[in-house]
């Protein structure tokens, strides 16, 4: 057991696994024949990304690119983006960012212009969770596993505050455990 406070829970790992398995069936089927790239967008995304490779029986690669927010707590603050990890050879292949989130858009909406200067021959975007209300940007993302309601959620890859990346499922993170937060 991890030593967190209690939380609510929003999603249980079982509920996980059966709805990254939907979404990697949906993108198996849209991708058959084609060269896939995979690029998780770190770090939230990374535990997602490793269960979803191993659920996609197709031949892909994977590539990684950092976008911070520099949040105050759960506020979104100005976006930095480095796509240095990510080698030029996305040209003419099938790229699929992957993130844990869709909260307001503007990481996946900002990495997109960025990614196309490479000169895939497609960019599609795939998230875990999506926050109903939250959008900002024109555009939605092409393959969701679950949406989930306003509030900060934290766990399987989400953090808060660099912390609670590892919990197995997503929780709920009350404003009074923000606060208590170390
Ligand atoms: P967006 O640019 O507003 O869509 O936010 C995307 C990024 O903000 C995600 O990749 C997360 O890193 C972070 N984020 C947004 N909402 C949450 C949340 O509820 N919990 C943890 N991180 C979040
Ligand atoms: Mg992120």
């Amino acid at each position: 057991m991890i030593d967190y406070p209690p939380m609510k829970i929003l999603l249980t790992d079982d509920q996980l696994r059966e709805g990254i398995r939907r979404m990697a069936d949906a993108i198996g089927k849209h991708y058959q024949h084609k060269p896939l790239t995979i690029v998780g967008v770190m770090i939230g995304s990374i535990v997602l990304l490793a269960d979803l490779i191993r659920l996609l029986n197709l031949p892909l690669r994977v590539e990684l690119v950092q976008a911070r927010s520099y949040r105050n707590g759960t506020r979104p603050g100005p976006l930095v983006i480095n796509t240095e990890l990510l080698s030029t050879k996305v040209r003419g292949r099938h790229v699929l960012l992957v993130d844990d989130i869709f909260d307001t858009g503007r990481t996946l909406w900002e990495l997109i212009p960025q990614i196309d200067e490479l000169g895939p021959e497609s960019v599609r975007t795939a998230v875990l969770l999506q926050k109903q209300g939250c959008c900002e940007v024109k555009m939605k993302p092409d393959f969701v596993a679950f949406d989930v309601p306003k509030g900060f959620v934290v766990g399987y890859g989400l953090d808060y505050n660099d912390q609670y990346r590892n919990l197995p499922h997503i929780a709920l993170l009350e404003p009074q455990e923000m606060e208590e937060t170390p």
